[in-house]
Order: structure tokens, then sequence, then C-alpha cells
């Protein structure tokens, strides 16, 4: 299938080079130069497991000119949606990609599918996206058809997310649309389930939602079972080998970060709010997740004061394996640790550069320097974080690393 794929950041680029290597023609189509050049020249612009070896099996082209896209059978929106101030979801860019869509059905003579795979609210793909392409004076149904395709990729995992999917979400139009998307997923082997394009919107929105709610819930039973003496890992364990409530995202911790479950979270609360209903347990599981953080600074103050102390960050990235620092734990950490007049030392794998841009000022070091700090707190699971010698330290855990626990002042968050 000759397919574009609008937005070349890391969901597009993954869905791009995926879907090129299922035997698809693809065009990604991208407004900033730099990324259409650095994909055309093979390199690829943003970290993810198996990505940059994927593009360089597959053919894949990038251009700025959304022109090119004609020829397509399917056009993907994967554009990037932010939160707005009030925590709705913004979706500027996929409104603008939509306008660049349209100019090209007005020329446009076979039918094709326009399909949303970003992340929207219930009702944006009929109330916002679907009017302006029909500014064209093309008519849906007769000359293009639409979908909503919502993608379920983790980051570090996208690709093998991509290929081995739990599940695939047609949201459609009409059945014309969807048969499109059907066909583009015939050779994996998945259930499928096609529905309506709200109903698609919700269950991504849901999806998010349900897991940042798992994530908040082990949390409290972890701050609970401290206080009791009992450990949380042995009670998530346990919990877990109940089909019905499954062993993952039970890590307790220090909570979830990234560019979706908190995004996702707050776009659906406010979306609830619009129409008058008040999203409580949403909204605590969001509360929940802030006041995990400012825990782990309450239990650092009970072993050092932080004026003029050096506090050793282990893990800047809101997970392990990736570079992405969007949301993560350390951001909202380093930033208090900073105001509370500690001088901040920090080490990850893959993050620094990323968060570096977010605080040029605080130091940067290898990870054994981390260790020379008055206290250490543990902000991602890294595997390295394992073979580190934290004998004589004080160490504040956030993410349950079993070799700190030798240290000799050693707290769990909520172990
Ligand atoms: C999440 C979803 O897992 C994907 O299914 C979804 O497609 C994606 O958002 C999206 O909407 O695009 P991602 O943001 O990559 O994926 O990260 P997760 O693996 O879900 O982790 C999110 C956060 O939760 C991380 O900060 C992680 O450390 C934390 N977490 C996860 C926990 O604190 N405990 C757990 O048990 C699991």
């Amino acid at each position: 299938m000759r397919i574009s794929v609008i937005g070349a950041g890391y969901v597009g680029l993954v869905t791009g080079a995926c879907l090129a290597k299922l035997g698809n023609k693809v065009l990604l189509i991208d407004i900033n130069e730099g990324t259409v050049q650095a994909i055309n020249n093979g390199i690829c612009p943003v970290y993810e497991e198996g990505l940059a070896e994927l593009l360089r099996q597959v053919k894949v082209e990038a251009s700025s000119d959304y022109r090119r896209i004609i020829e397509s059978e399917l056009i993907l929106i994967c554009v990037g949606t932010i939160s707005s101030k009030d925590g709705a979801i913004s979706v500027g860019q996929v409104e603008e990609a939509a306008k660049q869509i349209a100019e090209v059905l007005k020329e446009k003579e076979d039918y094709c599918v326009i399909c949303v795979k970003s992340t929207v609210t219930p009702g944006t793909t009929e109330e916002v996206v679907i009017p302006i392409l029909e500014k064209s004076g093309r008519r849906i149904g007769t000359d293009f058809g639409v979908c909503l395709n919502p993608e379920f990729l983790s980051e570090a995992k996208a690709v093998r997310d991509f290929l081995n999917p739990a599940r695939v979400i047609i949201g459609e139009y009409d059945e014309r649309s969807g048969d499109m998307l059907l066909n583009l997923h015939k050779n994996l082997d998945v259930p499928v389930l096609r529905t309506d394009l709200r109903i698609a919107e919700m269950i991504k929105l849901a999806s998010n939602a349900f897991l940042a709610t798992k994530i908040s819930f082990i949390n409290e039973i972890g701050n609970i079972c401290k206080q009791l003496g009992i450990d949380v890992y042995e009670v998530a364990k346990g919990m877990g080998l109940d089909e019905r409530i499954g062993s993952k995202f039970l890590n307790a911790g220090i909570g979830f970060g990234g560019s979706c479950l908190p995004k996702d979270l707050r776009g659906l609360c406010a979306r609830a709010r619009e129409i008058g209903y008040e999203p409580k347990l949403l909204q605590e599981v969001l509360n929940l997740n802030d006041e995990q953080a400012s825990k782990l600074i309450e239990l650092l103050k009970k072993h050092i004061t932080l004026k003029q102390a050096t506090v050793g960050i282990l893990g800047l990235a809101f997970k392990p394996e990736t570079d992405d620092v969007r949301d993560s734990r350390a951001t909202k950490i380093v930033k208090t640790l900073l105001e509370e007049g500690a001088i901040v030392k920090a080490y990850d794998p893959m993050a620094v550069e990323n968060f570096r841009k977010l605080f040029p000022r605080i130091d940067y070091v290898p990870k054994e320097e981390v260790l020379n700090c008055h206290a250490i707190l543990i902000l991602t699971e890294c595997q390295e974080f394992n073979d580190l010698d934290y004998k004589g330290k004080i160490v504040i855990d956030g993410r349950r690393i079993e070799k700190a626990r030798e240290a000799q002042i050693y707290e769990g968050i909520c172990w």
C-alpha cells in the first residue's frame, strides 16, 4: 500500500519504519527540515530501541512537501498533541495537518483514507478533523474515508509493540474506511476491534488512564504497607497471580511520568469537566502521583539537611532505556532540590543531553561520582544501578533497586 505518515516524531517514525518493513511504500512528511534531511541521510533523529537499525534496513523517504502525499492510498496523522494550561489536549498540530491534507485532497482524484493516530479527546475526529477535510470540497464516504487508529506503543519497546500488538482498534467513519485499515494489519496475528470514531478515541484515553490508575493504586497500597512494615512487592506478586488483576504495572515506586500517561489523564479530566462531570478518581490518581515525588524529598529530609548538601540523582529519563525526559520524575525532584538549596549531581545512561536543556547548571557526572554525594536518590530502575557499590551511603530509593539495600541508610519510598 502507498502510505504517507504525517509527523516524523517518535510515533510517526516507528509507524513508518514498521509499515515499510511489512511491505508498504512509505513517505514520511515533517515540517522540520532537519528531521527530513536526517531521515533521508539514513540517520534516525530520535532514540528508540531497534529503530535506527530498522530505518537502515527498510526504504523510507521523507519530505516537507505535503503535495507529495497525492499518490497515497492511506494518510496517517501522527503529529504530537500537548497539554494546554487547563490540562485539555491541544490539537493544533492535528488541525494544521488536516488543513494541509485538505489542500491536497482538492487535487486528488482517487479515493484515500485519512487516519488519525495522534491521541485526541473523544469527538475530535468528528468535530474538528472531518469538517476541515470537507472544506476541500471532496465528499467523505465517496472521495475519502476517515479512521481513528490509536497507537499503543511504549517507548523503548515501540518497534516490538508495533510488530506484535496486543490489539488493533479501528475506529471507522464507515466500513469502506475501516477495510483499508484492516487490510494494513492483515499480516499481523492480532485481535481487531472495529468500532466508531469516538469509541476508538476513548479506548486510547481510558487505557492510559487505567494504567496510570493501576500505578497510583499500588503506590497507595505501598504507602500503607510501608507504615505497617509489609513488603508491597510481595503483596503485588500475590495480587498479580489473579488473572483479573494481572502482574504488570504493579511496580510501586515514585510514580509515572512521560509524554503520555500524565497528559492523557489530564486531558480526560479536562474533557469530563467541560461536560460538567467531576472526575474524582482520575484527579486523585494525578494528585497521588504528584505527592509521591514530594514524599521522596520528605524521606530524604529525615536524613540530611538539604541546604548546601550534595544530592546525587540516578536516573533522569521518565523510565529506563530512553533519553526522553518529558514530565520525568527527575524534573520535579531536581527543581525542588535546587529550590531548597541543595547541590545536585546527576547521572543517566542516555538522557543527560536532554535533561541538560532543562537544567543547564547542575553537575552531570559519571555514576560512580554520584555515589560520593551526601545522599543518593534513585529515580529510574536502570539495570546498571544494580552494579554499584552503595556500602556506607545514604540512599532513598524510588524504584526498588535491590543492590541499594546494602547502603548504610536505605529507605524505599513505599517499602
Ligand atoms: C504509555 C503506555 O504504556 C502505552 O501503551 C501508550 O501507547 C503510550 O503511553 C502512549 O500513549 O503513547 P509510555 O509513556 O512509553 O507508554 O510509558 P510506560 O511504560 O507506560 O511508563 C509510564 C510511566 O509509568 C513511567 O514513568 C514508568 O516508570 C511508570 N511505571 C510503569 C510505574 O511507575 N510503575 C509501573 O508498574 C509501570
